[in-house]
């Protein structure tokens, strides 16, 4: 008799969140991690601790620019970063510990090591071979590699020795102008650095309805953060006491270069599925890298895979609903994922969040639409909290009304997204939305305007 009915491999939010679902519906389950801690990039290296610093930095930015217009009188606070760190560090520590205690409560076992897959059926962890009927690869990604930057994870950084930079830079050179360099390029930005952000496409956010994404750049743009555009980074050179980044300029194929006394490199990441044994396994893999899957099942037989490993947005939350839904496969149930509706959040200030399609894919796919827009400048919460920079943008089909996309730059965009998620799902047209009571002054109050402005109008334009 196998050990267990599902072993997962990887315990971030992909893993452990398929493993507890598992637990849940009576599977016998174990995870194998072979970090110190469970959680993953995410929870170790990734989304929480740059909360953490963006929460952080956000509050001195408050401090230094909007106190004193409120009445709050005072020196602003001096940044002590070792302590922004410990801090940081703290987060970190009681989420992962979280996720053991989930672990128990659940009865799920943390195998403690690096899995390999020699077969079929079988995971082995340092000497040991476990049975499974069913084995979930749920490794994630690791930080792609560039030619010519050759990162040490201390001036020449990716995005975990972001997270713990023995000092602010006083010049940050971020190559890609992606989610991780924009969130953390903003976080330096605050604390003092002189943040020059080098992309190579003409734009910002590649993906992003163009709309959202110009409006984003200007925000960024006014926070002090430089971007150079439409610029390939070629080396970063390592000088004695600098490094310099080395671009070429695609409109004329000239040559630049910027110093720096930090680099942080966020061009994209690459599934992790090194030391697996996938090839002798004969796994099919896409030409990207990525682990095919068909509905979460490769091509071997009880062989499954979620999350970063496999295609779509390297999302947390999309590897969740993966885990989950993988779970219910394996238990028999039906297990679905909606992969029309999944948000993307920029956690910056103001946030940017999106759910469905961008104009740029409705146009390309002939669809006639109506766009309701809503400022939220106009909105009363908004102008209260300094947070009017921003809209709300409706994209709903012309004939039907069925909300099609929504894009947000403002406050709380990543919380208010959820509205639109939920109308979503249940297929709701604009004027479901705009007929739903909100609550005043609320930013909510922002997505109802744009609703209306799909219509008859916005009350408040
Ligand atoms: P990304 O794929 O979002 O952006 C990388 C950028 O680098 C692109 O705009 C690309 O054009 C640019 N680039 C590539 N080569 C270049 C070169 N030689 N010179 C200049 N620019 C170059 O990748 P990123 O930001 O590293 O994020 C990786 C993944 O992690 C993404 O899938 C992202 O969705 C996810 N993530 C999500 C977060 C969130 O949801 N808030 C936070 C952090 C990461």
């Amino acid at each position: 008799m196998a050990d267990y009915d599902v072993i997962i491999i990887g315990g971030g939010p992909g893993g452990y969140v398929c493993a507890i679902r598992c637990a849940q519906l009576g599977l016998k389950t174990a995870v194998v991690e072979g970090r110190e801690t469970l959680g993953g990039t995410c929870l170790n290296v990734g989304c929480i601790p740059s909360k953490a610093l963006l929460h952080a930095s956000h509050s001195l930015h408050e401090a230094q620019h909007n106190f004193a217009t409120m009445g709050l009188r005072g020196k602003a606070p001096s940044v002590d970063w070792k302590q922004m760190l410990s801090y940081k560090d703290e987060v970190i520590g009681q989420n992962t510990k979280g996720i053991e205690f989930l672990f128990k409560k659940n009865k799920v076992d943390w195998i403690k090591g690096w899995a390999t897959i020699p077969a079929a059926g079988q995971v082995k962890v340092g000497d040991d071979v476990h049975s499974a009927k069913n084995v979930v690869i749920a490794t994630g990604s690791e930080p792609a590699s560039l030619p010519g930057v050759e990162v040490d994870e201390k001036t020449i950084v990716t995005s975990t020795g972001a997270l713990s930079l023995t000092k602010i830079p006083k010049k940050l050179v971020v190559i890609g102008a992606g989610v991780i360099g924009l969130e953390m390029g903003s976080v330096y930005a605050r604390l003092g650095a002189e943040v020059t952000v080098v992309e190579f496409l003409d734009h910002i956010t590649p993906g992003m309805d163009a709309g959202l994404a110009k409006a984003f750049q200007r925000a960024l743009k006014k926070q002090g953060l430089t971007f150079v555009l439409g610029a390939a980074v070629q080396e970063v050179e390592k000088l004695k006491t600098k490094l310099k980044v080395h671009y070429k300029l695609r409109k004329n194929d000239s040559d630049a270069t910027l110093e720096a006394d930090t680099v942080l490199l966020a061009t994209g990441r690459k599934p992790f599925v090194d030391g697996l044994g996938l090839e002798a396994l004969g796994v099919t893999m896409t030409k990207h890298g990525q682990i095919a899957v068909s509905h979460w099942q490769t091509n071997v037989k009880s062989l499954w895979a979620i999350g970063d490993v496999t295609e779509g947005p390297m999302l947390a939350h999309k590897a969740e609903e993966e885990g989950i839904a993988v779970a219910e496969r394996i238990a028999g149930q039906a297990g679905h994922v909606n992969y029309d509706v999944i948000p993307g959040v920029v956690y910056t200030a103001p946030e940017v969040a999106s759910v469905g399609q961008t104009e740029e894919a409705l146009k390309a796919e002939g669809r006639a639409y109506k766009v309701g827009k809503f400022s939220f400048m106009a909105n009363a919460r908004a102008k209260a909290t300094f947070a009017g920079e921003g809209f709300v943008k409706i994209l709903a089909d012309q004939q039907t009304d069925r909300i099609l996309g929504v894009h947000i730059l403002g406050p709380a965009a990543g919380e208010l997204i959820h509205e639109a998620c939920m109308a979503m799902e249940f297929g709701a047209s604009a004027e479901d939305l705009a007929r739903t009571c909100h609550a005043h002054p609320t930013f909510s109050e922002a997505v109802r305007e744009a609703a209306l402005a799909c219509g008859d109008g916005a009350i408040h334009a």
